[in-house]
């Protein structure tokens, strides 16, 4: 006998999977991956361990780690159609809506798209990974008129994107800002696009049309999208004294502000916490202070004006002050949350395969009964 169905709006209060891979204590403001506290993996790890750490549940030896480095940058490079469909999006096309048309095509050439056994699915989750910097980097490129930049095997994962990105390798600090970022955007429990990849591959579809699903999620506003929003508020603003007026006017019309708030938190995002302190370092070292003064002043009126109701800011209210700084145009912004949480999504979908049943939850009929149907000649 089931238990009478709840109508739980948002799925707020409701708990729809098992995860080893993240916990997040909201009231706490605490996040850790398998164990991990986020704020030691973002001072002590790099993405490409945290990676192993999500797909694994434990960390790696030097050897593991060389094995999955080495897996990843042999993955880098596309299918030559690919860099065609690169050079064939149309300039104007929205990183992600390329983002989710590129990857889902990814799929097309992989002949094991369909193969959902456990040793296909950890190749497929590499592959999905490794490509995705390429085609982010080379579409800004495409969009700019700029010439192809190919991947280089030699370098990691952050080190490679900026690479192919600016047509230059990155400093060692620009490129450790982004494999900080990477780690910290990784995994972050049930958030709506995971839900969504669980969904997808719950039905025994395939990894390729699960992060597709992903990707289309991750797109809105209220989730990854924010960090985008918040780079235009923040030129919007456009001036520290326009601050003030500019949040209070909003507020009052109880609009959302960007980057700000949390399903889960009501304390602050250790994300945000960590990416501050990030924030001021490359905003000062790249002339960006300006952005990052602008935004500890929103901080401080939004602590004054809603912190009581438990709204802090949250991992995309920093992060775009750090990818403006390291150079990423406001538009890609959503796209290095999807670059990053394409292993979360992956980890989430592994462990779905692994025990999985169909998730199908209930809708609530609100409409009528009975009904006697009515021929054209009389309506
Ligand atoms: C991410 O889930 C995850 O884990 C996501 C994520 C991840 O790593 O995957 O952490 C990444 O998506 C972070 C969130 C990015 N989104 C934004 O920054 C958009 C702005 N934030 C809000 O839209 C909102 O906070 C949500 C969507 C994030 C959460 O909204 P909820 O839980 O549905 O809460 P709600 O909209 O019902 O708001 C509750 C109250 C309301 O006030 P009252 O009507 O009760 O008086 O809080 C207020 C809201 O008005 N509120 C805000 C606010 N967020 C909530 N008021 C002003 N500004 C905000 N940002």
């Amino acid at each position: 006998m089931t238990a009478a169905p709840v109508f739980d709006k948002g799925l707020a209060n409701t708990i729809a999977a098992e995860t080893q891979a993240s916990f997040i204590d909201g009231a706490k403001g605490v996040l850790e991956y398998v164990g991990y506290d986020i704020d030691s993996l973002a001072r002590n790890s790099t993405f490409e361990e945290t990676v192993f750490l999500l797909w694994n549940r434990r960390l790696p030896n030097a050897a593991e780690l060389a094995t999955l480095a080495a897996e990843l940058r042999a993955e880098y490079d596309l299918p030559e159609a690919v860099w065609q469909m690169i050079r064939d999006t149309p300039r104007t096309a929205h990183p992600m809506h390329m983002l989710r048309t590129l990857v889902s095509s990814l799929g097309m050439f992989d002949r094991e798209a369909d193969d959902n056994s456990p040793e296909a699915n950890w190749r497929k989750s590499v592959r999905l990974l490794a490509k995705t910097p390429t085609i982010v980097a080379n579409f800004d490129r495409h969009r700019k008129g700029k010439p192809l930049v190919r991947p280089d095997a030699t370098m990691d994962m952050a080190t490679n994107f900026l690479n192919m990105l600016n047509g230059a390798r990155p400093t060692v600090a620009v490129a450790k800002a982004l494999d900080v970022c990477l780690i910290l955007h990784a995994d972050h429990g049930l958030n709506a696009s995971t839900f969504a990849a669980r969904v997808t591959i719950s039905t025994l579809s395939d990894m390729y049309s699960a992060i597709t699903t992903a990707i289309g999620t991750l797109k809105g506003p209220l989730h990854g999208g924010a960090n985008e929003e918040v780079m235009h508020m923040l030129n919007e603003i456009g001036t520290m004294d326009n601050v003030e007026p500019y949040i209070k006017e909003r507020l009052a019309r109880k609009d959302r502000i960007m980057g700000f708030g949390h399903r889960v938190y009501k304390a602050y995002d250790p994300r945000a916490g960590y990416l501050k302190t990030f924030a001021k370092q490359i905003a000062t070292d790249t002339g960006n202070q300006g952005l990052y003064e602008m935004s500890t002043k929103i901080e401080d009126i939004m602590k004054a004006e809603v912190a009581a109701k438990g709204i802090y800011p949250n991992v995309d209210f920093f992060s775009a002050t750090t990818y403006h700084s390291i150079g990423i145009d406001l538009d890609i912004f959503t796209c290095m949350f999807a670059i990053s949480r394409i292993s979360g999504w992956t980890a989430h979908c592994m462990e779905q395969l692994a025990a999985n049943r169909l998730i199908r939850p209930m809708a609530e009929y609100t409409g009528p009964h009975g009904l006697s149907y009515v021929v054209m000649s009389a309506r």
